[in-house]
């Protein structure tokens, strides 16, 4: 396979357990988690509260505090290099400057007693500090302007606390991208924020996104799935239970919980259906079945189905964890 053909980002069979408090005991909350991202691609990571999507992602600038997290097996190749081997010294010159991360709450990233003007000049001082002050000052007006903020200059001398949230948000995507990664992460970006600022957010950051560039999108919403992905990974209880491209994906999903995640969208109520939440509730970390992890909730569940585990199997042009999806 030619360099350019390689994925930017493969992770494979990521499995990652936390170490409770008292006991000590390893409970695995994700397990042999799989997907790739291509440069130019946006992948969105789609599932219910606690399913393991920031787990998963945090895990690639290992940004999982450990302990109490430790990884129990797996890879994740950047540019073919896994970073899990790393030393930790070279995996500082990989955050930042090549994978990117944009969180939920842009007040837990922003440090709340220093000017907005002084954070990103010095986040981009940091990895290049070849540059004067003023080329980077420069920049981060630049930025500021790109993210659609009307008097860049003023919000330079800004602390966080004087922005909307949305406009924080917009301060967290120029601090990430500019220092121009080649991989964004997005943990729910933009979760916290008005319906009509999230809107404007998601088209911000879809104008922003570059070519040669790859986009872990996460969130717990099909519709911002819709709007945002090339390519969806569907998460469920710890595991990654359907893969596609977006075309294929929202053409007819195949796993049971997927098609039931797209049948609770409104759109589709609204032709016709009522709306429809799943019955039942998420298995904890600690308690999953040892088949399939969605078989209790599952219209379409067998018997054996509890006890059954399947890999990601390719069903057409999906990778489903299902035996019985067509
Ligand atoms: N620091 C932690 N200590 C113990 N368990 C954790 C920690 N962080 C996450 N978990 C567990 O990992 C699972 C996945 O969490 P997370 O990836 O944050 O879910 P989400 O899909 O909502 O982003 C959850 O069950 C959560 O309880
Ligand atoms: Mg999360």
């Amino acid at each position: 396979m030619s360099n350019s053909e390689q994925p930017l980002l493969q992770v494979r069979n990521l499995t990652i357990a936390f170490e409770n408090d008292e006991t000590r005991k390893a409970v695995t909350t994700v397990e042999n988690v799989s997907f790739d991202v291509r440069r130019g691609e946006i992948l969105c990571i789609v599932g219910e509260s606690g399913c393991g999507k920031s787990v998963s992602s945090m895990c690639i600038p290992r940004l999982l505090p450990s302990p109490p997290s430790r990884i129990l097996g797996g890879e994740i190749l950047f540019e073919g290099v896994d970073l899990l081997k790393l030393p930790i010294d070279k995996m500082r010159e990989y955050r930042g400057k090549k994978i990117g991360v944009i969180f939920q709450d842009p007040m837990t990233a922003l440090s709340p007693l220093v000017r907005i003007g002084d954070q990103i000049i010095e986040a981009v001082l940091i990895h290049e500090p070849e540059i004067t002050k003023d080329c980077a000052r420069n920049r981060a007006l630049a930025w500021l302007e790109k993210v659609g903020i009307q008097n860049p200059e003023l919000a330079l001398r800004c602390y966080p606390y004087e922005l909307s949230g949305g406009m924080q948000q917009r301060v967290m995507i120029a601090m990430c991208l500019i220092l121009e990664p080649q991989l964004v992460i997005a943990d729910e970006p933009t979760t916290a924020l008005d319906v009509t600022i999230q809107a404007q957010v998601l088209d911000l950051m879809l104008q922003l996104h570059r070519k040669d560039s790859g986009m872990i999108f996460i969130t717990h919403d099909m519709g911002v799935v819709y709007r945002m992905a090339h390519r969806v990974a569907v998460m469920y209880a710890g595991q990654v239970v359907e893969q596609a491209d977006a075309k294929d994906f929202f053409a007819g999903p195949k796993h049971p919980y997927a098609r039931a995640l797209l049948e609770a969208l409104p759109s589709h109520a609204t032709r016709g259906k009522t709306l429809r939440a799943i019955p039942g509730q998420v298995p904890s970390p600690g308690n999953y079945a040892p088949g399939c992890r969605f078989a209790e909730r599952c219209d379409c569940a067998r018997p054996e189905c509890a006890q059954t585990y399947s890999d990601l199997l390719p069903v057409g042009a999906h990778l489903v964890r299902c035996p019985y999806a067509q």
